[in-house]
């Protein structure tokens, strides 16, 4: 049985190994300048095999410059940003006062080891005034999105001293030791043996309407709370009041899987749960917060408060940092010195992050996202009128997923075809990354203050690509 395992192992290494003449090979094919391609070829000699840009695409272009929702290769090919640093540049790239507050800070103090600076306080006390938590809430410091993961659980075991974190199968949480356990993706798991992922972590199923009989989305969640009821679950025993659960940890969209939005009733269920067995419930809005769904976090289109936020990505305007926010209790737990990283809550990040804030937080600002995020869906609707590929548009504000179907009756999974489109749009000018549970699905993240000519043009190349696709793999 052993050795039957390790030998599954060995072929599912096998199916995703590459060589470097493979990569050169790509590289040669790709619609590149010659500049981008040299360096490319560098790149390709340089790097692991190993790095996410051979996986996102064929061959991720080698970029100079950014300026709003426009990035440039190193021949100056210009592409609409709709990728925008994986949800980082949300304020668009290279944002003129962004760059002014990091030049001036760079001359003032950069760096003071995971310690008090001015910058830093202030924001903490932004971030806690927009938590949307009731009573008294507390800040930490991180750096990535994975770090931010990695603490709220370490913090949310330490205060309920129980071991079992609950989460979505599809959610994606990191992939560092501590967090590539939460990380419900099959094609990740070989890449993490020998070493298995964190045990003490239970799945429930992510709800979404599309591929859900009507009316049944919400049954996964059902037949979990069932589960919870009995005593047949390590993470409870509900017949004798026992929660061996630390916490529920959930993205309130799922970002990195496919840009999903579940119904409105799943947070508010999972709250309904926590609180009946005594879990604490994280939300995971490295991806979803500060702006991205046209409310400041993803949770509030649920009317929830959940006991801990994560936040990262665009929260330091290009800088990399994160930072949990919970109720008092919860990181009031431990003593001094539980928790250090050496780079946590730079100065440089913080100082970007509270311009980041100031913007994001203004219901002005949020106002737009909404309006120009309608007005993106409804010329998304339009071409899904026109075009039989589009199954589905998942939207609100500027997060937007599309999934795409060979077959609207049968919802086959349009899998080539997502390819094509995704590489014939970069082709033409729009970058963006496709994901979703059968690989089919666009997932499309512009900056929050795009301009209707960018998501113009962006529609325009959308419409022509779909339709080469219709005639390229016959579909009517
Ligand atoms: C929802 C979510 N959580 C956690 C992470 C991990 O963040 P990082 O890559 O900064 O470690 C990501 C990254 O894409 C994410 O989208």
């Amino acid at each position: 049985m052993a050795s039957e395992f390790n030998k599954n192992v060995g072929a599912q290494r096998e199916k995703f190994k590459v060589t470097e003449k493979a990569l050169m090979d790509r590289i040669e094919s790709a619609p590149f300048g010659e500049k981008t391609k040299e360096l490319a070829r560098k790149w390709a000699q340089y790097e692991s095999f190993g790095g996410v840009g051979w996986g996102i695409f064929e061959v991720t272009p080698v970029m100079a410059r950014a300026k709003g929702a426009h990035i440039y290769d190193v021949d100056g090919k210009e592409y609409i940003d709709f990728l925008s640093g994986f949800a980082v540049n949300a304020l668009g790239g290279c944002n003129e006062e962004i760059t002014r507050i990091i030049r001036e800070q760079a001359g003032t103090l950069t760096h003071f080891f995971d310690f008090p600076h001015v910058e830093r306080i202030k924001m903490a006390e932004k971030l806690l005034k927009n938590s949307r938590i009731s009573g008294k809430t507390r800040v930490m410091f991180g750096v990535t999105g994975s770090d931010g993961i990695e603490l709220a659980v370490r913090a949310a075991r330490y205060y309920t001293g129980q071991p079992y974190i609950l989460t979505a199968y599809g959610d994606y949480h990191g992939v560092t030791y501590g967090t590539m356990g939460l990380t419900g993706k099959g094609n990740m798991q070989p890449f993490f043996y020998p070493v298995l992922p964190d045990r003490a972590i239970g799945y429930f199923q992510f709800p979404h309407e599309y591929r859900s009989e009507p009316g049944h989305a919400m049954d996964g969640i059902k037949a979990f709370e069932k589960l919870l009821d009995g005593k047949e679950t390590p993470y409870t025993d509900g017949i004798n009041g026992i929660c061996n659960a630390a916490a529920i940890l959930v993205s309130p969209f799922q970002s990195s899987s496919g840009y999903y939005i579940p119904p409105v009733e799943y947070l508010q269920e999972l709250r309904r749960i926590a609180d009946k067995f005594g879990m604490l419930l994280i939300v995971d809005e490295i991806q979803t917060g500060l702006g991205r769904s046209g409310k400041l976090w993803a949770f509030e289109h649920s009317g929830i408060e959940p006991d801990m936020i994560v936040t990262s990505k665009a929260l330091g305007g290009g800088l990399p940092i994160s930072a949990v926010i919970a109720k008092e209790d919860i990181l009031t737990a431990w003593g001094p010195g539980a928790h250090v990283s050496t780079q946590a809550g730079n100065v440089l990040a913080c100082a970007a992050g509270n311009y980041v804030l100031d913007v994001v937080t203004d219901e002005g600002f949020l106002k737009k996202v909404n309006e120009i995020g309608t007005y993106f869906l409804d010329r998304l609707k339009a071409l899904q009128e026109k075009h039989v590929i589009i199954g589905w548009i998942d939207n609100k504000g500027l997060y937007t997923g599309l999934e795409l179907v060979k077959d609207r009756q049968t919802k086959e999974p349009a899998i080539q075809e997502a390819t094509f489109v995704r590489n014939r749009s970069l082709e033409e000018g729009l970058l963006f990354e496709k994901g979703g549970y059968y690989h089919n699905r666009l997932q499309l993240i512009p900056p929050l203050n795009v301009e209707k000519v960018d998501l113009d043009r962006a529609v325009e190349i959308l419409d022509r690509v779909f339709g080469e696709a219709q005639k390229k793999f016959g579909i009517k």
